[in-house]
């Protein structure tokens, strides 16, 4: 028996008319770059995940580049991250002059061990990168600590993460500085193709995102991409109930979300990471 790595069929029909009247609405305002559907679909995100701000991107790589760039990191500086990850977590660090320093992972949620964090800094280091991967968070707490104690920033990446909490409740990509998601269409929130969004809680970096998100990053968000993922967030309930007949992930917000693991993600019918 043939098993498909990505169906993503199933879940399209249950919102199949919201998401074509979605892009009919799109294509009737000839809108097709920013405008009312990207700022619905920024406030939605924000408001799901309880942050003050929310800026859209073409991609969770994007994001990444965006929020490294409203950090201020830049050629020589170096950014402490996660060995274990996508290879775009790394690639965002060289691409702007940057050095990527890998530090281990835990073995319980292959995420960045703290407690190797301290002997990698340098002078140079400006910020660290954690990963959230499968939808599992990473030790926030005692990287905050010490992000704190030298003055660094934090930059969430929790592109497989969206929906997903800490054991203190915090939701994903709100813990740090700055959170960065990815709506590649087989994540937790897929786009009608790519898509990303940074989220802060500083009004100052938010600025600074947008800004960089029209002038440095490929481009912004797409109205009909955003219109879809506003559907798809309006319309999670119902989505996430049929996933979770067919695994034992909980839909984006749930409690049971952080367990979303890698062999749920060649269950047909699933919101694979
Ligand atoms: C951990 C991680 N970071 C970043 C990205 C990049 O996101 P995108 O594919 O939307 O550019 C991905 C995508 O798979 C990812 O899994």
């Amino acid at each position: 028996m043939k098993v498909p790595l990505l169906d993503l069929t199933a879940q399209y029909k249950t919102i199949r008319w919201q998401v074509r009247s979605a892009i009919d609405r799109v294509c009737e305002s000839q809108v097709f770059i920013l405008g009312p559907e990207v700022t619905a679909c920024e406030r939605d995100i924000a408001s799901f995940c309880g942050a003050g701000h929310a800026i859209g991107v073409s991609s969770g790589t994007d994001a990444l580049l965006v929020a490294l760039m409203a950090a201020g990191v830049a050629p020589g500086d170096e950014v402490i991250t996660s060995p274990f990850t996508f290879f775009a977590t790394a690639g965002v660090i060289a691409r702007l002059g940057a050095r990527p320093v890998f530090v281990d992972i835990e073995a319980e949620n292959f995420n960045l061990d703290p407690d190797a964090i301290e002997s990698r800094l340098t002078r140079r280091t400006k910020a660290i990168l954690p990963v959230h991967l499968f939808g599992r968070c990473a030790a926030m707490e005692p990287i905050l600590e010490i992000a704190a104690k030298h003055g660094l920033t934090v930059i969430e990446d929790a592109a497989q993460s969206i929906g997903a909490r800490n054991s203190h409740g915090h939701a994903a990509g709100t813990i740090g500085d700055l959170g960065c998601f990815s709506f590649f269409p087989s994540k937790n929130l897929g786009a009608f193709g790519d898509a990303g969004m940074v989220v802060t809680q500083n009004a100052k970096l938010a600025r600074a995102c947008a800004c960089y998100a029209f002038t440095a990053a490929n481009r912004n968000i797409t109205t009909s991409r955003s219109a879809v993922i506003f559907v798809s967030m309006r319309s999670r309930q119902p989505f996430c109930a049929s996933s979770s007949a067919i695994c034992p992930c909980g839909p984006p917000g749930d409690a049971k979300t952080p367990r979303v693991t890698a062999s749920c993600s060649i269950t047909a019918g699933s919101r694979p990471t």
